[in-house]
């Protein structure tokens, strides 16, 4: 098999990848180690809720929005909660008119992967034991196992959307890499469950006993997270364990009360900040969680990953225009402006919030800075501006940062 770009797991950079470079007349192969329903409705699977308004007017301008737009929730501000008192930061005041769109990660892949298949594109799940090779040459090969038979798909360039755990980074000779990486002392424990949110606007929330988060899917399902210890066992919380701590946590002095009701899905995610310089090496190029990941409190790995897509989708249809590598070349030093800006906010706004019992000092500085970012409009601005998204990625065009 032949193709222009192949292109490694079809979550959302893949997938959006391969339907950009489909409207640019760019034909691509994407490859999926997983079935088409696990990818679309494994609940191990429910992950980002929140997309900047950047990454969502893409997918509308490019056709798949539609449905985006009718489930999806326009949110206008967050909750800052904390001495069980809410703050709220009104985003849309503060950033000149801009919003986030609450609407889950599966949903997007959905989305994605209609859009692709009703226009013909080739995505080909179960695909295993994905190997990319040649990767220094101008005819790069990805050979994978598929039905019980080994194939090869050769290509022009190479698209790693493969995730933080996928085989393509590991493509890169050694040495080539510097890999920059924090992890954190605590992990979330995150659960869906088939009740209506307590709260219109998300809430983030510190509490002596930890960090909670209360998120939402859709009026009727609800999305909420606990800090606990990282290698924490699910088989220590049950479902009633779990309440009774986000009830502790989220407690207000205004005798605002958490609803309870089944939960649908349990896991426990662990947070690290990890980025890959250079995102690139001969004719393969990594995106979004394949060359870098955030911890989840700002929300921003799926943003990341779609503002990643934008450059490489911008830099293949100049390359194939005109032959001109310059922007190809340039596809890492482009991407690592918005993703450190990106790295930087999410580890910040996870020392925001989480508790160090280790760390007596930062914790009485962080309660000032609570304080600050809750009293300041200065200070609030900032967090607003970097929630809804502070850099614009760079395609090359003058609209950046
Ligand atoms: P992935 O979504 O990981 O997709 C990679 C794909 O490649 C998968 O389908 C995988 O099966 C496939 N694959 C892997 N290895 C291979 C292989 N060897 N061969 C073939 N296929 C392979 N981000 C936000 O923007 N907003 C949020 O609110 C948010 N909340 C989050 C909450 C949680 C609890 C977590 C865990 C993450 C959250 N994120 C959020 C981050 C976001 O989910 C990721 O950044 C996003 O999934 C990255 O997309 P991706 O396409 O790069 O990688
Ligand atoms: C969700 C996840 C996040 O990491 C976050 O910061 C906000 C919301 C969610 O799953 O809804």
């Amino acid at each position: 098999m032949r193709t222009q770009v192949g292109i490694v797991g079809a979550g959302p950079a893949g997938l959006l990848l391969s339907h950009l470079l489909y409207l640019a007349g760019i034909e691509s192969v994407v490859l999926e180690q997983r079935s088409r329903e696990y990818v679309e409705t494994d609940t191990a699977r429910i992950r980002a809720g929140v997309l900047e308004d950047g990454p969502a007017e893409l997918l509308d301008a490019v056709g798949v929005g539609a449905r985006m737009r009718a489930k999806g929730l326009v949110h206008h501000g967050i909750e800052l909660r904390f001495d069980r008192t809410a703050h709220r930061i009104p985003l849309t005041e503060l950033t000149g008119g801009r919003s986030i769109m609450v609407y889950g990660q599966q949903e997007v892949v959905k989305d994605l992967i209609a859009a692709r298949l009703a226009t013909g594109g080739t995505v080909l799940f179960d695909a295993h034991d994905v190997s990319v090779a040649d990767i220094g040459t101008d005819r790069p090969v990805l050979s994978f196992h598929q039905d019980g038979w080994e194939e090869t798909l050769e290509c022009d360039v190479i698209a790693g959307c493969d995730g933080f755990h996928g085989v393509s980074r590991n493509a890169i000779p050694p040495g080539v890499l510097r890999v920059y990486e924090k992890v954190y002392p605590y992990a979330w424990l995150g659960i869906l469950a088939a009740v209506p949110p307590s709260t219109e606007e998300l809430i983030y929330c510190r509490h002596e006993r930890g960090f909670a988060l209360h998120s939402l899917r859709s009026p009727e399902l609800s999305r909420l997270y606990l800090q606990v210890s990282p290698g924490e066992q699910l088989s220590h919380w049950p479902d009633d364990r779990i309440w009774e701590e986000l009830r502790t946590r989220f407690a207000t002095d205004d005798g605002w009360t958490l609803a309870d009701g089944p939960v649908l899905e349990k896991s426990v995610t662990a947070m690290r900040s990890f980025v890959v310089e250079p995102m690139q090496y001969g004719r393969l190029f990594l995106v979004g969680d394949a060359a870098h990941t955030v911890p989840p409190t700002g929300a921003k790995g799926m943003n990341l990953a779609v503002a990643d897509v934008q450059v490489l989708a911008a830099a293949l249809t100049r390359w194939y225009a005109s032959g001109d590598p310059a922007s190809l070349e340039s596809y890492s030093a482009d991407c690592l402006r918005h993703v450190w800006r990106a790295e930087d906010f999410s580890a910040w706004m996870t020392a925001l919030l989480h508790v160090d019992r280790s760390d007596g000092f930062g914790d009485r500085a962080q309660h000032a800075r609570l304080a600050y970012t809750a009293r300041s409009r200065a200070a609030a601005a900032s967090l607003a501006e970097n929630y809804v998204g502070a850099s614009r990625p760079w395609v090359g065009n003058g609209a950046h940062d």
